[in-house]
């Protein structure tokens, strides 16, 4: 068992993970150890289907493991906790409920006045300050995003995980959101960890990208980005692209087309 002032806020060891699909073993993650910082923003990448949303889940303590040791703030995770919340591609905001009982469902334990200002700090915090009474259904892809994140964010975790967030949006929405999420991490200072399909956006997000290998997933490679890397068309963003793009397809015979990449 982690002490309590481990260094590290998340800690995967040696976790594997199977599923039982047709009473056959589906092996999905292999080997895992991954250590990250207060403070850190991972980008996670890898093929459909190699574990991704399984790893966030097990880390949320959504699913269970049973090899290796997940930590989560100093202790094992048995299960989901206040402290890590969770941001999916849809967003799952309840229909029948307007966007301040959203952003407050699940703050039950608050005062009426404290749940009140709390849920009016975190629709401000993602900019939807007027749609406080609106439903999900009068609001865009990109502001139900916004009241998912800040329903996430509304218990105060310290870590933030996200899973495809933006994957649902159109391309000009999604860079105003990677700007937005960058923001708030940095306004926040929360630890988050976020899976992307998207190359470009786990550069110019992540201070590291973990680059996973088709399932059963294994870490194949963890890369620094440097501040210089994360600017889009940059030398150093198209180095770490194509990095990227050569560990993500070296087990297939495809060849890589530069024009594509950069
Ligand atoms: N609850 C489950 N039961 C059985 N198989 C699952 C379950 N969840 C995921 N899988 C399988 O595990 C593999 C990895 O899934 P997932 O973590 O969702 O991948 P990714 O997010 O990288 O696309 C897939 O083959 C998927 O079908
Ligand atoms: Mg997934």
């Amino acid at each position: 068992m982690a002490e309590a002032n481990e260094d590290y806020i998340i800690k995967v060891e040696h976790l594997n993970k199977h599923f039982k699909v047709d009473k056959e073993e589906l092996e999905v993650l292999r080997d895992i150890n991954l250590e990250i910082k207060e403070g850190e923003f991972i980008t996670i990448v890898g093929h459909s289907g190699c574990g991704k949303s399984t790893l966030l889940k097990i880390i949320c303590g959504l699913v269970s493991y049973e090899d290796g040791e997940v930590i989560r703030n100093g202790h094992k995770v048995v299960g989901p906790g206040p402290n890590c919340g969770m941001v999916f591609q849809d967003h799952r905001l309840l229909p029948w409920l307007k966007i301040k009982d959203n952003v407050g469902f699940g703050l039950d334990h608050l005062t009426k006045e404290e749940k009140a200002i709390t849920v009016q700090n975190h629709i401000d915090l993602v900019g939807l300050h007027g749609f406080e009474n609106s439903y999900p259904s009068q609001l865009s892809g990109g502001m139900s995003q916004r009241a998912a994140i800040a329903r996430g964010l509304a218990n105060n975790p310290n870590i933030l995980l996200l899973d495809e967030p933006f994957g649902a949006l159109d391309a000009l929405t999604r860079i105003q959101m990677q700007k937005e999420i960058l923001r708030i991490q940095k306004e926040q200072k929360t630890t988050m960890v976020m899976v992307t399909h998207d190359i470009d956006e786990a550069i110019v997000l992540g201070n590291r990208i973990v680059v996973m290998s088709a399932r059963p997933g294994e870490i194949k490679e963890i890369i620094k980005v440097s501040s210089a890397a994360r600017k889009r068309n940059s030398i150093d963003f198209s180095q770490v692209k194509k990095k990227i793009y050569e560990y993500l397809f070296e087990e297939s015979e495809q060849e890589i087309e530069t024009d594509y990449i950069i």
